[in-house]
């Protein structure tokens, strides 16, 4: 039961990236990810400024293609994402609606997109990245909760599981890995959220982990929490990016450190009841986010650009 995923690279903004969307051209791309992984995650391609590029327009070819390629490689999905503050498209954020309209918007949003991969999708994230790293909730950022309220929350994971029943129901974050405001400020609205018998099924830590900062060596407890809740837990989006050297190539030091990370992320995860789904944020430098987010950093995933596999590639076979 316990699944190794990816993200599927392509349909970001990786405005210097000069290359066509992997998915669909790079062959060698596409063998690595067949073969390595049995969870899939669409890195952009089910976000809403890619999936629903206008009011009355969706646009579902990627995501039909990954999760069709994902059948056919007996992998599983995880979707992502459909409560955010980033990525949402143009219409929505400088559009004019009443509250009344923004919650049939998003109602239908969910409807839709939930409703078609009904059965394919083992692991929804509902709600991405709600709260700050204080622990409070984004009322400003965030477009539903500043027009529609903070229970807004409730209802997308109600209207998720009517669109589908067996998918499971995450709330998902960075910079939840530790107990710290952020990790508690989830534990408690989880907890109000299950005692009114919202479906939430999961908690999941996106783990974007840089070697600048020493390893969250409490991930493991802090999950336990979740899963003390009954709750399905899970790393979503692992990366473990460094500053790069000048001349751009890695020491061993700083990639034996990084395979560290890699692993120790995996083994809290198999220490924990109920984290079924590690997931890393793509698997090649290549394509990798990083760069282009992270100034002077990089190098964050477990294989080179030209697949050639790096030390945390071999500390996470090792461990599985
Ligand atoms: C990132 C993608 O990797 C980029 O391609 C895109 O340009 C921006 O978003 N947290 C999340 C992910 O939940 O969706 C983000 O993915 C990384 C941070």
């Amino acid at each position: 039961g316990f699944h190794i995923g990816t993200a599927v690279a392509g349909g970001g903004h990786h405005e210097t990236m000069p290359y066509p969307d992997p998915f669909t051209s790079d062959q060698p791309y596409r063998a690595v990810l067949a073969a390595e992984f049995d969870s899939v995650s669409a890195e952009n391609q089910m976000k809403w400024e890619y999936i629903h590029p206008e009011r009355d327009k969706y646009n579902f070819g990627m995501a039909d293609a990954i999760v069709k390629f994902a059948q056919r490689n007996r992998q599983v999905v995880r979707g992502h994402t459909l409560l955010w503050h980033n990525q949402n498209p143009a219409w929505l954020t400088g559009g004019t609606f009443t509250k009344d309209e923004l919650r049939s918007i998003l109602r239908d949003h969910i409807k839709t997109v939930v409703g078609r991969y009904r059965g394919k999708i083992q692991q929804w994230d509902v709600a991405n990245e709600i709260f700050t790293d204080s622990g409070q909730l984004r009322t400003t950022e965030n477009i539903w909760i500043r027009e529609l309220g903070p229970g807004i929350i409730a209802d997308a994971f109600r209207w998720a599981h009517e669109a589908d029943p067996k998918a499971k129901l995450f709330f998902n974050d960075y910079n939840v890995e530790s107990v710290n405001a952020k990790s508690n400020a989830y534990l408690a609205l989880i907890k109000e959220l299950k005692a009114q018998g919202v479906p939430v099924d999961g908690f999941s830590a996106q783990s974007h982990l840089s070697t600048r900062y020493g390893f969250p060596g409490d991930l493991e407890t802090n999950l336990k929490r979740f899963s003390a809740l009954g709750l399905e837990t899970a790393i979503t989006e692992l990366d473990v990016r460094m500053d790069l050297p000048a001349d751009g190539v890695p020491t061993a030091a700083q990639l034996a450190q990084q395979a560290d990370y890699y692993n120790r992320t995996l083994t809290a995860c198999l220490a924990v009841k109920g984290c079924d789904s590690f997931t890393i944020w793509g698997f090649t430098d290549k394509y990798s986010w990083v760069p282009v987010f992270f100034q002077g950093e990089g190098a964050a995933t477990v294989m080179w650009d030209d697949f050639a596999k790096k030390p945390a590639y071999y500390a996470l076979k090792e461990t599985l």
